[in-house]
């Protein structure tokens, strides 16, 4: 369980709830005996929703315990909020006083925009603990443009977060302590898989695992596209290479096997599975997914020159 060294504070949220167009008052206790976080996002998107989801799961928050800050014209995010029992605002400052873990969960591109609204006052003399998932936005930038001394960890996290089976990475600020780094590999460990890493190593995750899954649902439609020319229909064409995907993910994980190996034990002499990894080596399927993972590895790192000059 996660023990927090937050004070115990009455919080007083007052803001107008976009969703209902009225203005509400809200009184929410931090209740340390329930260990349960108070989390405010920055930003309500697909990724915040993904980890409010999986951190309700998890029993680390409730519903009522979150905040998020949503544009007014993002119905969507704040329709999903206020499934999941949480209030939403458009005032980014509301939020920022609001949790005790601060989520910056809007595109890089916003990031620079939201950065001053965090002051010594909102911070509560570092009390608070920033996490930003960010793509491209270095630690030494974020430290550069919060008040002295703020904790900042940059996570790296993937949208499987949802259903539990992310694969997330941190790197601490140099003002995070260890009880930081537990806070957050907790929560992360949480939605899945959970390493820390030194920051230079980011860029390459962002590219292997953020991206990733949009790699393997590419081949998961492709697979899937083979068994429908083969006669198989669409929905068990679908369900079969995502079940595949799976377990031979699973399988890699489980047994410690080396991938070489796992595939070599499905491919019999002069059988089906040789002749089809021969098709996929001779159209390149190895040098494609290197190609890509470098590719995306250099456009992060592009990204991250663009968003320190703007
Ligand atoms: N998606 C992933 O797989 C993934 C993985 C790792 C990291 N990330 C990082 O996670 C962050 C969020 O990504 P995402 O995919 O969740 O993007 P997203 O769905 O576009 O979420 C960003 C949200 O922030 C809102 N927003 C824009 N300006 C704002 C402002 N001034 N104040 C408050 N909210 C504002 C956006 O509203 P509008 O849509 O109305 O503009 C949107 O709802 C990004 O920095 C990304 O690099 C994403």
């Amino acid at each position: 369980m996660i023990v927090f060294e937050f004070q115990l504070r009455i919080q007083t949220v007052s803001d107008q709830l976009l969703a209902d167009g009225e203005v509400k008052e809200q009184r929410i206790p931090l209740n340390i005996d329930t260990n349960m976080l108070k989390i405010g996002f920055l930003g309500g998107g697909k990724m915040a929703q993904a980890l409010a989801r999986g951190f309700i799961r998890a029993g680390l928050s409730k519903g009522e315990m979150m905040l998020a800050s949503c544009l007014p014209n993002d119905i969507g995010s704040i329709e999903t909020f206020k499934e999941m029992g949480s209030s939403t605002v458009f005032a980014n400052a509301t939020v920022i006083d609001y949790g005790d873990v601060l989520i910056l969960s809007v595109k890089p591109q916003i990031v620079p925009k939201i950065l001053p609204e965090f002051t010594r006052e909102k911070v509560h003399d570092n009390k608070k603990l920033l996490i930003s998932i960010a793509m491209g936005i270095s630690l030494a930038s974020l430290e550069k443009a919060l008040p002295k001394d703020t904790p900042v960890i940059r996570v790296m996290p993937n949208t499987p977060a949802l259903v539990g089976c992310g694969a997330t990475v941190f790197a601490r600020g140099r003002n995070a302590s260890d009880k930081d780094a537990e806070i957050t590999e907790k929560l992360f460990s949480a939605v899945g898989i959970c390493e820390e890493v030194p920051e230079n190593l980011i860029d390459p995750v962002t590219a292997l695992a953020s991206s990733g899954p949009a790699y393997i649902y590419m081949i998961i439609e492709a697979m899937a596209d083979g068994g429908v020319k083969m006669g198989l229909t669409r929905s068990i064409a679908y369900k079969l290479a995502a079940q595949t995907v799976l377990g031979a993910g699973t399988m890699v994980r489980e047994t410690n096997m080396h991938p070489g190996q796992l595939k070599d034990d499905v491919a019999s002499p002069a059988g089906s599975t040789i002749t089809g990894i021969h098709h996929l080596e001779r159209h390149g399927l190895r040098s494609a997914l290197i190609d890509a993972i470098e590719a995306a590895t250099l456009r992060c790192k592009e990204v991250s020159l663009q968003t320190k000059e703007d």
